[in-house]
């Protein structure tokens, strides 16, 4: 029996576990990428591990957040993280350089290697046919540090691409058809395989659109082959010795399949507030429209932001819209701007942002009250976009163009005028804003911005706790620990970003917390669903939240929770859901044991002496880990 690309690379970097059974594997890394927002925290476990140098072939810490400097927050991070990148020997993307994961297409990643990022959009590098996986950033701390990543086993699932796009339908329609059919749960636990005679009519940076929102269906990874196109891109970035052909064994078999037609595709648009919320644009063509933003690490590429130049070329922008757009790179920029492109942008009335997440993030541009605000991002989560009774809608940079010229959701099939750009020979390349590792006496800056890290306490092996919250289905790292402007400059100082954990919930949640001193939440299904912002744990667990039970959880953040000492449980009967108010006392004892035997345990609450029964499906590694207090304490003792 052939084996999968999937197989293939898992094979090449497997340390331990088994690829045909067992629960989880571990992969040695090769390389890392961290952002600022996060990457504060990565870099602080690294060093609190007593780690000196990084063990990768290449780590890269990227600032793409949070580049406003409105106060000394950002700016101290900045240094931090610059001058922890020289000390430790990882490369550092100055602000201003790009988004983490446009840039690491560009100058970093390699076929047939893996990446693990403290980004949840790492796997956009699957467009290079790289096995890249987003994680928390104390995984990535320690896979900097050389020690493996673990990651359940997963399935594949493989997408079988027939035929080619038509014009005004891109690899956005594509990604949106799969979210359409598959839903934003239909990837979790697998790895998304990208295959067919279509996929050569797709070029690195199409691609890499596709993979980018496989983390919107809740896959660990997507990728696709490394072929000409492959050895084309990489060719024009000046690292044609990156490449290697890679791609499945013809009698590979599958978990699962999805087979797509790419000429029957038309122009999509997902609705708020779900990234598969998903329509034809054609159903929803009289909506009047207020804002277009064309950017983000899914649509901020050469090839994208040509075609909304050629689209914006001699033309304006409605009176009644507001046109932002952030190019993914400076590579990006600086072509633009070589070749005239920037020009037919601003002649057009579009507003120029720096290379950055910027609004995708809630960093600016917010959209004006109760707006219909249409975006080439990645998500369209209720709030994200800094207002909460905006509506977001997802669509190709062709869509989002046509809308900002004529003021409504519009077809750009209507336009008339051709979307096909000529694909760069030859990328414009000046690295001189990645700075090279440093020397490893660099002296960290560490100003009042960057906190001692906060460690989580050893698991009880009796816990009383009151239920602080009981939530719904699919809360968000989002709806968790929030971002924005005023909250992610706190990034590095946990005891003042806690503060807002849960704020847009329940804003007294944080003193509430504190009253109580420790607690758990009970939810539904898909907790911890967005985002591999470890905030999410790490804040509730500074402010005493010992467990989480709820139906189920989203992969990345169930991670995080155990990385920092949460217990993540599901229920057997997730009907028993319906038992548990807020305010209840949970009781739970011989925890010890019980979660480092397989198999479910009971528990009971304050008002209901019948037990009930819920598991924990912790390996026997993150049983030790919660019983050492979290990841960073237990990692400390092994080295
Ligand atoms: Fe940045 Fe948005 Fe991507 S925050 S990394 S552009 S998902």
């Amino acid at each position: 029996m052939g084996q999968s690309l999937t197989q293939k690379i898992l094979a090449s970097h497997l340390v331990s576990g088994d690829l045909e059974q067992g629960n989880e594997i571990a992969l040695r890394i090769d390389q890392t990428l961290t952002q600022d927002a996060t990457g504060t925290m990565a870099y602080l476990q690294f060093e609190a591990m007593n780690l000196s140098r990084v063990q990768t072939e290449c780590s890269v810490s990227y600032i793409d957040h949070n580049t406003l400097q409105t106060g000394f927050e950002n700016a101290d991070d900045h240094a931090f993280l610059q001058s922890a990148a020289a000390r430790f020997g990882a490369y550092f993307s100055r602000p201003g350089n790009g988004i983490c994961h446009q840039v690491h297409l560009e100058r970093f990643a390699k076929p047939g290697k893996t990446l693990l990022g403290s980004d949840s959009h790492t796997p956009t590098a699957g467009g290079m046919g790289m096995l890249a996986m987003g994680a928390g950033g104390l995984d990535v701390a320690v896979a900097m540090g050389g020690g493996p990543f673990y990651l359940p086993n997963p399935k594949v699932l493989r997408v079988w691409l027939n035929g080619q796009l038509s014009e005004w339908v891109s690899a956005k329609d594509i990604i949106l058809e799969i979210l359409r059919t598959l839903t934003v749960k239909g990837g979790v636990g697998k790895i998304i395989e990208y295959a067919g005679p279509g996929v050569k009519t797709l070029t690195v940076p199409e691609r890499s659109t596709i993979t980018n929102m496989g983390a919107e269906l809740g896959a660990s990874s997507s990728i696709f082959p490394s072929d000409e196109q492959t050895l084309r891109f990489l060719e024009a970035q000046g690292r044609a010795e990156d490449w290697v052909p890679l791609s499945a064994d013809k009698d590979a078999s599958y978990d699962e399949e999805l087979r797509i037609d790419l000429s029957q595709l038309v122009p999509l648009v997902a609705q708020p507030h779900s990234p598969d919320n998903v329509v034809p644009v054609s159903d929803l063509a009289t909506t009047p429209v207020q804002q277009v933003a064309i950017g983000s690490c899914t649509n901020s590429s050469y090839q994208d932001l040509m075609r909304v130049s050629q689209i914006l070329k001699g033309k304006h922008v409605h009176p009644s819209v507001s046109l932002v757009i952030s190019p993914g790179s400076r590579q990006v920029l600086t072509m633009l701007a070589d070749n005239g492109a920037l020009t037919n942008l601003l002649d057009s009335g579009a507003r120029l942002l720096e290379s950055t997440c910027g609004p995708c993030i809630g960093m600016g541009q917010s959209p004006v009250s109760k707006a219909v605000s249409v975006r080439t991002f990645n998500r369209n989560f209720k709030g994200r976009s800094g207002t909460q009774d905006a509506s977001v809608f997802l669509a190709s940079p062709e869509v989002a163009s046509a809308c900002a010229l004529t003021g409504y959701i519009t077809d750009p099939r209507t336009l008339g005028t051709s979307s096909n750009v000529d694909y760069p020979q030859q990328f414009r390349i000046d690295d001189s804003m990645i700075l090279p590792p440093g020397d490893p006496d660099t002296p960290i800056q560490r100003g009042p911005n960057i906190q001692p890290l906060p460690l989580a306490p050893a698991l009880d092996n009796t816990l009383d706790l009151p239920i602080i919250l009981k939530l719904g289905d699919n809360v968000t790292t989002d709806d968790i620990m929030p971002a924005g402007s005023k909250i992610l400059p706190l990034r590095s100082n946990i005891p003042a970003i806690s503060e807002y954990t849960f704020h847009k919930i329940d804003p007294q949640f944080a003193a509430k917390a504190k009253d109580l001193k420790q607690s758990v939440i009970v939810a539904g299904h898909n907790y911890g669903q967005g985002s591999s912002r470890e905030h999410a744990a790490l804040a509730p667990m500074y402010l005493g939240l010992r467990v989480v039970l709820a139906q189920s959880f989203a992969r990345i953040h169930r991670a995080n929770l155990i990385n920092f000492g949460i217990l993540p449980l599901t229920f057997v009967n997730e009907e028993d859901l319906t038992r548990f108010e807020s305010g209840m006392i949970l009781h739970l004892s011989g925890l010890h044991q019980a979660i480092q035997t397989p198999g479910p345990f009971a528990l009971t609450t304050d008002n209901d002496a019948n037990p009930i029964l819920v598991r924990h499906d912790l390996t026997e590694r993150q049983a030790k880990i919660l019983l050492a207090g979290g990841l960073l304490n237990s990692t400390k003792a092994a080295y």
